[in-house]
């Protein structure tokens, strides 16, 4: 296995807005797509996209969502033998609302992913012991992220977090024995509780965790590019210029994407310009998973940018 991805699955509601309504308006808006997201699952199905082994341990709901998000998972060629139901209770779902400048809100309801604990590792711990490299996010209970974390350091197995979304109940010590934390420049801000404005900022607000022991911080900026910072250098990757259309998990783009160019040849700023580029061409495309490229459309536009 190269990537093991614990944790959520979501099916994104994303209504493309013009306005958001006020309390008691009723508003119309002019389009809407659903698909497949939630933060785990994106950045399993970028990963699969370019070519990795994944599996995914995660929890989907007893309802119309629960088989159609395995069959999704499936049809990517990630391995779904730790991913279960959980009866009596609704799969992830995401609201979301796209506005004119390609903006969004993300509304979560967690549903099944509440259900993801400690003990669903340790049951996949097998197979979880075969992987290259192990990715996290916030939208399983903390408890799971920090066995998980626990189980990559027993194991020798790199650990990538993405504190996403930002929780301030985090704990900094489990967080910082992770190799390699992702925030985005948000996340960075709420969890160092630092201004993130420049780049200069930025690397104040990563150098808190980097004195605290994590050994890579890559904080992803959007428009303004990916910062790398670990305790002997920082590195900025500008982004490709593109035209946004929708950014709704760009950033899980990057991160299932770096995650397999990291695995394949361990070269850190070349996993993150190939992951910029295909996070960059993500944004170009409506919906979440659905606008990710394939590896031909990824060498294809990098090749034109050269
Ligand atoms: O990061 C984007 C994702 O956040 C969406 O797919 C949504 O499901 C939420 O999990
Ligand atoms: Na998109």
């Amino acid at each position: 296995m190269d990537i093991a991805v614990i944790g959520s699955n979501m099916v994104d509601l994303i209504s493309y807005i013009v306005d958001m309504p006020k309390e008691g308006e009723t508003l119309e808006a002019p389009d809407f797509k659903m698909g497949f997201g939630g933060k785990g699952t994106n950045q399993a199905v970028a990963a699969a996209k370019m070519g990795s082994k994944v599996m995914m341990v995660t929890k989907v709901g007893d309802d119309l969502f629960a088989d159609n998000t395995i069959k999704n998972l499936e049809s990517h060629g990630i391995d779904t033998e730790f991913t279960s139901k959980v009866t009596g209770t609704s799969s992830g779902v995401a609201p979301i609302f796209v506005d004119q400048e390609s903006k969004n809100r993300i509304l979560i309801i967690k549903g099944a992913n509440q259900h993801l604990l400690p003990a669903d590792v340790d049951r996949a711990a097998g197979k979880l012991k075969t992987a290259s490299l192990i990715i996290l996010q916030l939208e399983i209970p903390l408890p799971t992220v920090y066995r998980a974390i626990d189980f990559g350091r027993e194991h020798n197995i790199p650990v990538i977090v993405n504190p996403a979304p930002a929780s301030k109940e985090l704990d900094f010590d489990y967080v910082c024995k992770s190799d390699f934390f992702i925030p985005n420049e948000s996340e960075l801000e709420i969890l160092t509780n630092m201004p993130v404005a420049t780049d200069e900022q930025i690397k104040e607000a990563a150098s808190i965790l980097i004195n605290k022991g994590v050994e890579n911080v890559i904080v992803t900026m959007g428009n303004r590019g990916v910062m790398w910072i670990t305790k002997e250098k920082s590195v900025k990757v500008a982004s490709q210029k593109v035209t946004a259309v929708d950014t709704t998990g760009a950033g899980d783009a990057f991160i299932g994407c770096f995650a397999h160019f990291l695995v394949q040849n361990g070269d850190v700023l070349q996993a993150i310009k190939k992951a910029a580029a295909f996070a960059g061409l993500s944004v170009t495309k409506r919906g979440t998973q659905s606008s990710y490229p394939t590896s031909v459309e990824l060498e294809a536009f990098l090749m034109s940018r050269n």
